[in-house]
């Protein structure tokens, strides 16, 4: 068993792959899912159940994750908008359903298309749907809050109120709550607010951080969580991602990024960085038109690098 002393969760072939025009087979995804999770990458979010004629790109959702799901020790999930969505997800036995909903009302309505409240009571009825399925069969349920740290339809958001949605999605039920600057607004010093006022207030649930780098904060504003406490975090494979429906929004913090700075600082990941980097070619090779990030990736590992996992046996 890997020690890891942070989880980190791709989210690019949902993230990523969700704006790009150009569907990626579904033998490539796999290819993409295995040799990640090879590298040991311990979760992926492999689809989104939504309707294919939104995102046509999700047409295989269920394929995907019925591939996924045969991976050694991987934990799958599936972002899902809706009930609907959760039922698709509990006919598969996918292992965990990240339901999303919005702080801010207007990217809540364009998104998903309700109210706020509305949404809440949906994960209410998909956290007793799961609680009534049998033991084994039961996925982890994962309230996510979007735009929690800015909107580009509305600007600033208070932490009053991803405050007020975070202890909602808890007192309805999540196993665990993901905090997301959906459109890269965040600052070390606004990260520090929010996740402390979130963390102070929903006890001891897990907080997940899901940052975008779409103004160059996204490791920055990693480090200001980690110093709060968060020990897990999402990002993509070489900075893919953004939001069909928030103007402006760009790719998430780059996983191999986020890995070696947390290697480097000590904390074990259980992903092997070389390993990693070679993944990237299975996107360049299946996608040659999709904008790739990565500093790691450029420059290399450091001279004489040595890694958290064997710093900490020494
Ligand atoms: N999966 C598949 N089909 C679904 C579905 C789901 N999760 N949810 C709804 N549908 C189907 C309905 O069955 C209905 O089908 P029909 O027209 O054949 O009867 C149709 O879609 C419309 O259903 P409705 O409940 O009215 O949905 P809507 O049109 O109000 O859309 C969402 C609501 C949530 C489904 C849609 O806005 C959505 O998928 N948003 C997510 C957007 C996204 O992925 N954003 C990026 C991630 S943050
Ligand atoms: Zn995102």
């Amino acid at each position: 068993m890997k020690q890891r002393d942070v989880m980190v969760r791709e989210v690019g072939l949902r993230d990523g792959l969700q704006i790009h025009p150009t569907f990626m087979p579904t033998d490539r995804k796999i290819a993409w899912i295995e040799a990640e999770a090879a590298a040991g990458v311990p979760e992926i979010e492999v689809t989104s159940y939504v309707p294919p004629k939104l995102i046509p790109q999700f047409a295989d959702a269920e394929e995907v994750t019925r591939r996924a799901l045969s991976v050694p020790g991987l934990t799958v999930s599936a972002l899902i908008p809706n009930s609907k969505g959760a039922g698709r997800g509990f006919a598969l036995g996918v292992h965990k359903l990240n339901f999303v909903m919005s702080v801010s009302r207007t990217h809540n309505l364009k998104n998903v298309r309700r109210e706020r409240e509305e949404s809440v009571a949906d994960f209410r009825r998909i956290v007793e749907s799961a609680r009534a399925r049998p033991e084994g069969g039961r996925p982890i349920v994962v309230g996510g809050l979007s735009t929690a740290l800015g909107c580009s339809y509305e600007g600033r958001v208070p932490v009053a109120d991803v405050v007020r949605y975070a202890l909602q999605l808890a007192e309805a039920g999540a196993d665990e709550i993901v905090v997301a600057d959906t459109v890269g607004y965040a600052d070390p010093a606004q990260v520090r607010t929010v996740f402390k006022a979130v963390m102070a207030e929903i006890g001891a649930l897990p907080v997940a951080a899901h940052f975008h780098d779409t103004r160059g904060t996204g490791l920055a504003n990693v480090g200001a969580a980690l110093e709060c406490g968060v020990r897990r975090f999402d990002a993509s494979l070489a900075g893919l991602g953004g939001c069909p429906f928030a103007p402006g929004a760009t790719g998430n913090i780059v996983m191999d990024d986020l890995c070696f700075m947390l290697d480097s600082m000590g904390l074990r990941t259980g992903v092997d960085l070389e390993q990693l980097l070679r993944v990237r070619s299975i996107v360049r090779e299946s996608l040659p038109d999709i904008a790739m990030q990565g500093a790691l990736a450029r420059a290399g590992l450091p001279r004489n690098y040595v890694r958290a996992e064997e710093r900490c046996a020494a």
